[in-house]
């Protein structure tokens, strides 16, 4: 055997290890997942997530390949949050409320801690109609931008595992929220009118709130929707005062009581 078949060998075992250790990598994050479900642990740690990275680093601080090493465990990780999510959740995440509940900024962490697909509805739509929300409303009137939400809705029942943030107004509508529950659970977000007032004041692609934004009118519109919301709602998260993180572990417990019942 001359030298390169030699050392092709090796390749071949280096990744027969790394096939080796990756199985058992994979397998040990599903007996974390299963012993945070046993004992009601939250799921998500970031903690525990830095404290892997600190480590890493350090191991690595002086390794010739750390960028490369690096590159390969930020795949590693991401693949496990894959494992954690298919395993806790074979359906899509469907955020509604009002607007300003927190519907993206939710979907956002979630989608970064469980390395899920993020659909954020109004971002897609004004991305395809190549306009901004306020200028879809302006140009074709409110009830275009609805039928544009009701086919991406339907459009989206195809994925699984996926977390789609909704516009404030697509769980107010029948059709709509027949396609959410296809194949996702509804999760509808809730916050008082004065924290919505808070969070929403200073935007300016809210075209619903166009020289209404007050909390006097939130709060008379927010109650004009709450039964609808409600009725579409298969978990309710309120969201005041609270962390991102408490929200997103309410939200996931709470999605897998429903599950567990
Ligand atoms: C709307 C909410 C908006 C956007 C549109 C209409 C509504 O989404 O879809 O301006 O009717 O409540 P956000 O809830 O993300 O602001």
């Amino acid at each position: 055997m001359n030298d390169l078949e030699m050392y092709r060998e090796q390749l071949a075992i280096c990744d027969d290890k790394i096939i080796d250790a990756l199985a058992e990598r994979n397998s040990v994050v599903e007996k974390i997942m299963a012993y945070k479900e046993q004992y009601g642990m939250p799921i998500l740690q970031p903690a525990q997530e830095q404290k892997q990275e600190r480590r890493l680093n350090e191991k690595l601080k002086d390794n010739k390949y750390r960028d490369e090493i690096l590159d390969v465990f930020s795949r590693i990780l991401r693949n496990s949050k894959k494992i954690q999510a298919r395993k806790l959740f074979s359906y899509n995440i469907v955020l509604i409320g009002f607007m300003g509940a927190g519907k993206s900024t939710v979907s956002d962490y979630l989608s970064t801690m469980f390395d899920m697909r993020l659909v954020e509805m109004d971002q897609e739509i004004s991305d395809r109609e190549e306009m901004s929300i306020p200028d879809i409303f302006a140009t074709y009137g409110e009830e275009y931008f609805r039928k544009k939400e009701t086919e991406l809705l339907k459009e989206l029942q195809n994925e699984k595992n996926c977390i789609i943030s909704c516009g404030g107004g697509a769980a107010l509508r029948e059709e709509n929220v027949v396609e959410m529950k296809k194949n996702g659970r509804v999760v509808l977000l809730t916050a008082s009118p004065e924290t919505i007032y808070d969070r929403v004041k200073d935007s300016n692609d809210r075209p619903i709130l166009n020289g209404n934004n007050n909390v006097e009118f939130i709060a008379e519109m927010m109650e004009k929707r709450r039964e609808k919301y409600e009725a579409a709602a298969d978990i309710v998260v309120q969201t005041d005062n609270k962390t991102i993180l408490q929200i997103c572990e309410e939200l996931i417990s709470r999605l897998m009581e429903l599950d567990n019942r």
